[in-house]
């Protein structure tokens, strides 16, 4: 259908300050006019009476929010590692260490059964209103399997990123400077054309400050562009790196300096936090006050993986960035979003403003404040996601 008019919207989260007080926009008694799959109007249900459309939907006051923006997550896997996380329950700590295990999964899985795990992923984030998502690669470590988690990736989305440097894989222990040359030479050629993003997991028993530079230097030299894992497990040179590469985003900042809170704030690179993996790793989580006083930009993302975060739901992690994080329900809905659509430096998603793509969300809720408000219960009505990869 070519035009679509949605009407008697109770609340509708526009992002677009034309529209609305900060952060949300919000007008109320709202229409929203879709023409081939982009927004061609928003405004009033009043003003809305005198528009011609193919279709008309009357949602009876409830509330239409921007489609979710996924901008963190490792979907292109095989097994699970639900004895990982019982143990962690148990008192075992977090570590990069099982990375490993869904590696050797992932490399004795065929493409078949990579691409319907991805996909049962894909439709399983859709359904909670999830309409852009990033997805890396990361747990394939060969050149042949690096270069097939991306290509069934490409599949899906244009939000692609090259982890080759999410570990050493254990065929190259003491041997970590060759692994290093190899994430930046051959399987760098193979990624590439299937990549947007280069990534760098900088952390504690992952990739030392010297390395993520080579790593990134080499992805930028081939046209991709730098986003960066940092300070997950640790205070580091993460965030420094990234605001030095000028990042779309720095993921995870859990742990942080005043000096990283002053670089991220007074940089272009997003802070993206990623609260479900606090959540799976009984890990402490990021101090998103500090960094949004600082005037940092923040998003939230799910770090969708079998490992640190198995979820693929934004509304649960809107949820606990209120309840855990100190953000208001406004600041969390709209990092979820537009936040997002930042950190991956996309303006044509995350808003619902003239021009941009129609993908939003139909509330089973009079506000946006449900999502973190009625916490764990399914509010989605209805996705609606314009046509073609995002
Ligand atoms: O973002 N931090 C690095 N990578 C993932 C964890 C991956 C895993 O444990 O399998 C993360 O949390
Ligand atoms: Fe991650």
């Amino acid at each position: 259908m070519a035009s679509l008019l949605v009407t008697n919207i109770g609340e509708l989260v526009t992002n677009s300050l034309a529209y609305g007080p900060t952060p949300l926009g919000i007008i109320r008694d709202a229409a929203i006019l879709i023409d081939n799959d982009v927004v061609s109007w928003v405004g009033s249900a009043f003003d809305a009476q005198r528009l011609a459309a193919d279709e008309k939907i009357d949602v009876d006051g409830a509330a239409v929010i921007p489609g979710f923006v996924d901008s963190h997550a490792h979907l292109v896997f095989a097994g699970d590692r639900s004895g990982e996380f019982e143990a962690r329950m148990s008192g075992n700590n977090y570590s990069a260490g099982g990375i490993r295990s869904t590696v050797a999964a992932t490399r004795s899985a065929s493409d078949d059964e990579l691409r319907s795990n991805l996909q049962r992923l894909m439709e399983e984030a859709n359904s909670s209103g999830t309409t852009t998502i990033e997805c890396k690669s990361g747990y394939g470590l060969t050149v042949e399997d690096e270069a097939r988690s991306l290509r069934i990736a490409s599949e899906f989305t244009t939000e692609t990123s090259y982890l080759g440097a999410h570990v050493v894989p254990s065929e190259f222990d003491d041997r970590k400077d060759d692994y290093v040359s190899l994430v930046t030479g051959a399987m760098l050629d193979a990624c590439a054309p299937y990549s947007r993003w280069i990534d760098v997991f900088c952390d504690r028993g992952a990739f030392d400050p010297n390395s993520t530079r080579k790593v990134l230097k080499a992805g930028i030299a081939k046209g991709l562009l730098p986003r960066l894992h940092a300070n997950q497990l640790k205070q580091g040179e993460g965030i420094q790196i990234a605001v030095e590469f000028d990042a779309a985003s720095a993921d995870h900042c859990t742990h942080l300096t005043q000096s990283d809170v002053d670089a991220l704030a007074s940089s272009d690179t997003v802070a993206t936090f990623l609260p479900a993996a606090e959540f799976s790793t009984r890990s402490q989580y990021p101090n998103a006050r500090k960094l949004i006083d600082a005037g940092s930009t923040v998003a939230i993302a799910t770090d969708c993986n079998p490992g640190s975060s198995y979820t693929t739901n934004m509304p649960f992690c809107i949820a606990l960035a209120v309840r855990e994080m100190q953000m208001s329900p406004a600041e969390a809905l709209a990092a979820a979003t537009l936040g997002g659509a930042s950190a991956l430096r996309r303006n044509d998603i995350g808003h619902l403003a003239p021009n941009a793509r129609a993908d939003f969300i139909l509330l089973n809720a009079p506000s946006y404040l449900h999502l973190a408000y009625r916490p764990g219960v399914n509010l989605i009505n209805r996705v609606f996601r314009a046509k073609g990869k995002s």
